[in-house]
């Protein structure tokens, strides 16, 4: 079924937890993710950027109804989360077509412009019945992101996070702890001491962006000392696009899509499997 985000976030920070958020780009990655939880028996957050959003000529309804709606005929949990959406008309546009939660990321703004349009938007989403994930620091990263009012890299300060969230009300943290966006290769190495000393300070739950370049015993201990929503995409897009330059690479003559994108759509399933096997539940 299709199920709110806070109500699986807060359960998984009460279990000492996550729930791990897979992006969403096509139908096949709402599927796979879908198989993949359902598999597992986990239930996950599928997430669709404002990124993703764009790349479907900004028509945002066809894909969020068409992923709700794979939630929906699932056995598993799944809830419909617009990930590191800058636009609040996309915003407005999300509690209509499905999602219960947004990412508002309002990083590419000056400190003060990030605190005053954030609790405008919490407050926006609030009224509209949504769950608002917010973003201090930068985890950076992103190909074509704006420019960040911080210094590539720069870590989230535990104090300046807690005043962040007393002044913008939203309801989940993402922090810059040592990830960055889009690494194909799992080398980045978080700050451990950090993450704890945010979980002592911030009064929400918190969550790891760019988690894909992160290796399975810091995925985990990250889990542990408190990050309870974990967001996944560029290691599914490895597993989706290599199963299709696999299957391409040794028939040139292909034409039927449905010949490249099952193997992927198995692929990105067996992934999340193998991401799930290693990110705590809670207890
Ligand atoms: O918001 C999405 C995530 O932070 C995904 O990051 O593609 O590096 O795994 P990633
Ligand atoms: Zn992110």
């Amino acid at each position: 079924p299709l199920v709110p985000t806070g109500e699986l976030v807060s359960r998984a920070a009460a279990a000492h937890g996550c729930v791990p958020a897979f992006n969403v780009i096509t139908l096949e990655h709402a599927e796979a993710i879908a198989d993949g939880a359902q598999a597992a028996g986990r239930p996950v957050i599928l997430q669709i950027s404002e990124n993703a959003v764009r790349y479907h000529g900004g028509r945002l309804a066809p894909l969020a109804r068409a992923t709700a709606a794979v939630a929906e005929a699932s056995e598993v949990e799944l809830a419909l989360h617009l990930d590191h959406a800058t636009d609040m008309e996309l915003v407005r546009q999300a509690a209509d077509n499905g999602f219960s939660s947004v990412m508002f990321d309002a990083g590419a703004l000056p400190h003060d412009r990030n605190v005053a349009a954030t609790a405008e938007a919490a407050r926006w989403a609030h009224e509209a019945g949504l769950w608002l994930e917010a973003e201090l620091g930068y985890v950076g990263g992103k190909p074509d992101a704006p420019a960040s009012a911080h210094a590539a890299g720069v870590r989230t300060d535990p104090a300046e996070a807690a005043d962040y969230v007393a002044r913008t009300g939203v309801d989940a943290l993402a922090v810059a702890v040592g990830s960055s966006h889009a690494m194909t290769e799992r080398t980045a190495s978080l700050d451990h001491a950090l993450i704890s000393r945010l979980r002592g300070r911030v009064p929400v739950p918190l969550v790891l962006h760019g988690s894909s370049g992160v290796p399975d015993e810091d995925l985990r201990r990250a889990v542990e000392s408190g990050m309870a929503k974990v967001n996944i995409g560029t290691a599914l897009n490895v597993a989706f696009t290599g199963a299709v330059r696999g299957v391409l690479d040794a028939e040139s003559s292909l034409t039927d899509p449905r010949k490249y994108l099952t193997p992927a759509r198995e692929a990105v399933a067996k992934t999340v499997g193998t991401l799930l096997a290693v990110l705590p539940a809670g207890r």
